[in-house]
């Protein structure tokens, strides 16, 4: 696997590749490998003939009060889990190499519609800084396809309407969501929980498919009443939660595009975020409307 951290180099190495008619796949993420992310990069073997991925803690992404110097950086061990899951090329940029001028007069994608409610009410401008970098990182690699996990859902939905809407000729390939034995979501924000709250952290995905089975089984019962008794769901979940030590920033049903149930809504997803003491934990379910 070869590191390239400048843009000429980066440029020069895909062109060889590109010249010889092998489809480049890339896999951005912000390091701290974990088997998620590497579920990308075997993923991205299957589909393309050259496997890129970016390593790049984006400082446009985070808000002022997040965690952007906390963010876990490893990058030696990351390097090693790249090459080990059959990564060729790692772009792994300095963050003026990015944002030669800051992020303050940074041109900027925004995504309308999609970006907003869940994380874009909990954190503003979030989505903006993803999809610029993302931008940046499609125009330096020019992938053929690009993998993102199914786990930040909404930012999957983000980038599908940014490439379709500007018209990116590129292959969008969302990733099933990698968990841990006891059902945890996989992510790199889960090594800040205590061991108090890292036994408590599962009960959001348990929540999230005791919500499943419910919905799932209500049509049978309460096919007349089906807003009020998904309301009712929502609402026992959102206890469950509560009840479970988190403080919740959203539980919410959406179709699969993230707009509004309607009535003919059959392909619906479960989408949360909460808090367990300063971690927040992000997860979603996809569920079958009767
Ligand atoms: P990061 O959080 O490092 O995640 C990189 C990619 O790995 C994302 O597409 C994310 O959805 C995926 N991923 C993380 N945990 C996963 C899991 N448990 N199962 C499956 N996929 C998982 O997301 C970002 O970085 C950034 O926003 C980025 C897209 C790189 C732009 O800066």
């Amino acid at each position: 696997m070869r590191t390239l951290r400048d843009i000429p180099a980066l440029r020069h190495a895909l062109a060889e590749y590109r010249q010889r008619g092998q489809r480049i796949a890339l896999a951005p993420t912000m390091g701290n490998l974990h088997a998620g992310h590497l579920a990308l990069i075997e993923n991205a073997r299957q589909h393309g003939d050259v496997v890129v991925s970016s390593l790049f803690v984006n400082p446009m992404q985070f808000g002022p009060n997040e965690d952007l110097d906390a963010y876990p950086r490893t990058f030696e061990a990351d390097q090693q889990a790249l090459e080990a899951a059959g990564c060729d090329v790692l772009f792994a940029p300095i963050s003026e190499t990015l944002y030669p001028n800051g992020t303050k007069q940074q041109t900027y994608v925004h995504v309308p519609s999609v970006s907003e409610g869940l994380c874009g009410s909990s954190r503003p401008g979030h989505f903006d800084g993803v999809s610029t970098v993302v931008t940046m990182l499609f125009n330096l690699v020019q992938p053929d396809i690009a993998l993102f996990g199914e786990k930040d859902y909404q930012q999957l939905a983000v980038i599908r309407k940014m490439v379709a809407d500007l018209h990116m000729p590129i292959e969008i390939i969302g990733v099933p969501i990698v968990r841990a034995d006891d059902g945890l979501a996989l992510s790199s924000r889960n090594g800040y929980l205590s061991a108090e709250n890292r036994a408590k952290a599962p009960a959001l995905y348990k929540t999230l498919c005791d919500m499943r089975q419910a919905l799932e089984a209500g049509g049978v019962e309460f096919s007349a009443h089906d807003h009020d008794y998904r309301q009712q769901v929502l609402q026992q979940g959102r206890q469950a939660l509560y009840d479970a030590g988190f403080e919740l920033d959203y539980l919410e049903l959406r179709d699969r595009t993230l707009g509004p149930v309607e009535p003919n809504t059959r392909q619906a997803i479960l989408l949360a975020a909460a808090r367990l003491g300063d971690t927040r934990l992000i997860d979603n379910l996809d569920v079958l409307l009767p």
